[in-house]
């Protein structure tokens, strides 16, 4: 596929939302921007590739979506630095994990040049919504679904692919407590743990509701076959720091290959931060809990970015973790948000400018 910007048809929507949204007090994915791309698979290729007005969708009760869950996602930001130039992280590694998601869940796979030129018509469009405030990006939420329809359960025909955008602030607010889950199992060898499907998300907030009310924010996911070892928390992939040494579970057909963690290893691998990717036992954790030796818990995602954990439970008992002066999670948050806001050189690459 051969796809220049001139080809993508652009409709500006004639009665702009920017005035009514306060720029300085944002939500995490609560706004939405002007517009949306959108382009649809029909007989066998993706067409008519457009940025419309945000707009809701016409779909009929049959489509696929909606009884068989065809549906993936991802997760990025745009950035604007203080000179007002816009910015993405690392944007092909969406772009190829999307695709790794469409695989297995049978959805078509969406051409790179479609995926990109798709984004950057979108941004040109949209480059107000960029938000510019402290800890404030356009979040941006490619998703693909199946849109063809029949009740029989097999892969649909027809299916609509979208990038939407949220000016967006943090995504936690507040301490975060997490706790251990020892019932429920977030993904299962040979499923889809590994992919950005939106199931993968439905099957969490009924176990995370439980553990709000027991007064955690968030559940970390255990291996599905005895909850022996640490694995990521849905919204985020999970780093463990004992002594000085930073732990974190490898991927895996049940863990999310992201790419704030990866990212996160380069660093430490870079500066020499001792590092184990390795399986970690819940009882390591507590042992170390217990002796004074663990010294940090943080998640790490596009959405959650750098975020320390405060506390966890597991079973009956709630660990207080310690408020270290330097820790490890807001080097690597100021290394990282220092990169994607342009403020510090690049060694990696991993700044893309968008024209
Ligand atoms: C992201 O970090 O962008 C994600 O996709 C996680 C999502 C559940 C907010």
């Amino acid at each position: 596929m051969d796809l220049s910007l001139k080809q993508i048809r652009v409709e500006k929507t004639p009665h702009s939302r920017i005035k009514s949204v306060n720029f300085d007090k944002l939500p995490f994915g609560k706004e939405v921007s002007d517009h949306m791309f959108v382009s649809n698979y029909k007989d066998g290729s993706w067409q008519d590739p457009r940025v419309v007005p945000y707009q809701p969708l016409s779909l009929e009760p049959s489509a696929k979506v909606f009884h068989y869950g065809q549906s993936i996602f991802e997760g990025m930001k745009a950035y604007k630095d203080a000179e007002g130039k816009v910015w993405l992280f690392r944007p092909q590694e969406n772009q190829r994990r999307l695709n790794t998601s469409a695989k297995r869940l049978a959805i078509p796979e969406v051409p790179a040049e479609l995926f990109m030129e798709g984004l950057k018509a979108l941004l040109e469009v949209d480059s107000d919504w960029i938000p510019t405030s402290e800890g404030s990006s356009l979040y941006i939420r490619p998703f693909v679904f199946a849109s063809g329809t029949g009740f029989h359960a097999s892969p649909a025909d027809e299916y609509t692919f979208i990038i939407a955008t949220s000016p967006s602030g943090a995504y936690f607010g507040g301490k975060i407590g997490v706790k251990i889950e020892e019932k429920y199992s977030r993904a299962a060898n040979g499923g889809v743990g590994y992919a950005k499907a939106g199931g993968n998300y439905a099957g969490q907030f009924y176990p995370t509701q439980l553990a709000v009310k027991e007064g955690y924010q968030q559940v970390i996911w255990t291996d599905d076959h005895k909850h022996e070892f640490i694995e990521e928390a849905g919204a985020m992939n999970i780093f463990i720091r004992i002594g000085d040494t930073l732990l974190t579970s490898p991927t895996s057909d049940r863990i999310l290959d992201g790419v704030t963690r990866k990212s996160i290893l380069s660093l430490a691998e870079a500066e020499g931060i001792p590092l184990e990717v390795r399986k970690v036992r819940v009882s390591e954790l507590v042992a170390a809990a217990e002796n004074g030796s663990l010294k940090e818990l943080f998640g790490a995602g596009t959405a959650a970015v750098v975020s320390p954990i405060h506390s966890f439970g597991y079973k009956d008992r709630r660990f207080e973790l310690p408020e270290l002066p330097e820790s490890y999670a807001s080097h690597f948050k100021k290394r990282i948000t220092d990169i994607q806001y342009n403020r510090a050189k690049d060694p990696f690459g991993w700044r893309y400018a968008v024209k």
